[in-house]
């Protein structure tokens, strides 16, 4: 049996060459019924969206037509999810590996091969979209792996020029987040970017889709596609939450907050800085992935 894992699921490209596709920002795709993933294709999960919907236990996402966006969905039971599909809405099945323990295999192995924190969120999801639909322009947060199940997808790709590293989704034309402007070119992109590439997803392809890259989608015909999805922590993520931990087990740092008046306040921070020189990563890591 094929050992889950990044070796797995790109074959016969390699993990080198993921690993130099991760550190430029740059899309990777394998396309081809590949034997290493007939354990992922012939999940029972992932046979036919009838089937998912008969034995699905919860609500489903079905994203309204206005922005085709997942920013704009409304949850329903499975049974109204296969009339709105039929009526063009796209379909969100959340955090599947609930329901096909061996896709956490999946994602632990995934994780630890692109070399992620063990404090990344991970999950999969399914997504089904109909003929002649899919998503209005966007970038993610997360690193996806996106295999194409059933039917033929078309994924447009572009570089982010407006920001980098970005921490927040944003989609072309939505209201854009305060922090994610904070740090963004002003004004966000407003329309479609110009240096695209074009790559169609039929069954057996794979596609990796790099932290905040601009990507739009259309299925030319019913799709559903099958995704892990990795939401890892920054540096910033990593140190804040390692920072709380220790300043935690301080009653002077745990005291309410007085804004008028900064004295104490003062004090702390002198004896943290006085601190940050002992600082080193190791440290910090062996709270946080230890
Ligand atoms: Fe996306």
């Amino acid at each position: 049996m094929t050992k889950p894992g990044l070796a797995a699921l790109l074959f016969p490209r390699t993990v080198a060459e993921l690993a130099e596709s991760y550190r430029r920002d740059e899309p990777m795709v394998v396309h081809g019924q590949r034997e290493s993933l007939a354990a992922l294709r012939t999940l029972p999960l992932v046979e036919s969206l009838d089937a998912l919907l008969r034995t699905w236990p919860e609500m489903v996402q079905a994203h309204l037509p206005d922005v085709a966006d997942e920013s704009h969905a409304v949850s329903v039971s499975p049974q109204d999810a296969r009339k709105l599909f039929g009526n063009g809405m796209g379909l969100l099945f959340d955090d599947v590996h609930r329901y096909a323990p061996e896709l956490n295999q999946w994602l632990e192995a995934i994780r630890t091969d692109v070399g992620l924190s063990a404090l990344t969120l991970q999950r999969c999801l399914i997504y089904a979209t109909p003929a002649d639909k899919g998503t209005a322009w966007h970038f993610d947060q997360n690193v996806n792996f996106v295999l194409q199940v059933h039917g033929t997808k078309t994924w447009w790709l572009a570089p982010n020029e407006h920001v980098a590293r970005p921490m927040t989704r944003h989609t072309i034309g939505q209201r854009v987040d305060s922090e994610l402007q904070s740090y963004a070119k002003d004004p966000m992109l407003a329309e479609p970017p110009t240096n695209q590439r074009e790559i169609v997803l039929s069954p057996g392809s794979l596609l990796f889709v790099p932290r905040g890259v601009w990507h739009a989608t259309r299925a030319s015909t019913d799709a559903l596609s099958l995704n892990f999805t990795f939401s890892a922590p920054t540096w910033i993520d990593l140190f804040t939450a390692a920072l709380r931990g220790k300043l935690a087990l301080s009653r002077a740092w745990r005291e309410t907050a007085a804004p008028t008046s900064t004295e104490a306040f003062d004090v702390l921070l002198r004896e943290l800085a006085a601190e940050a020189p002992q600082w080193n990563a190791a440290d910090i890591l062996a709270v946080t992935d230890g």
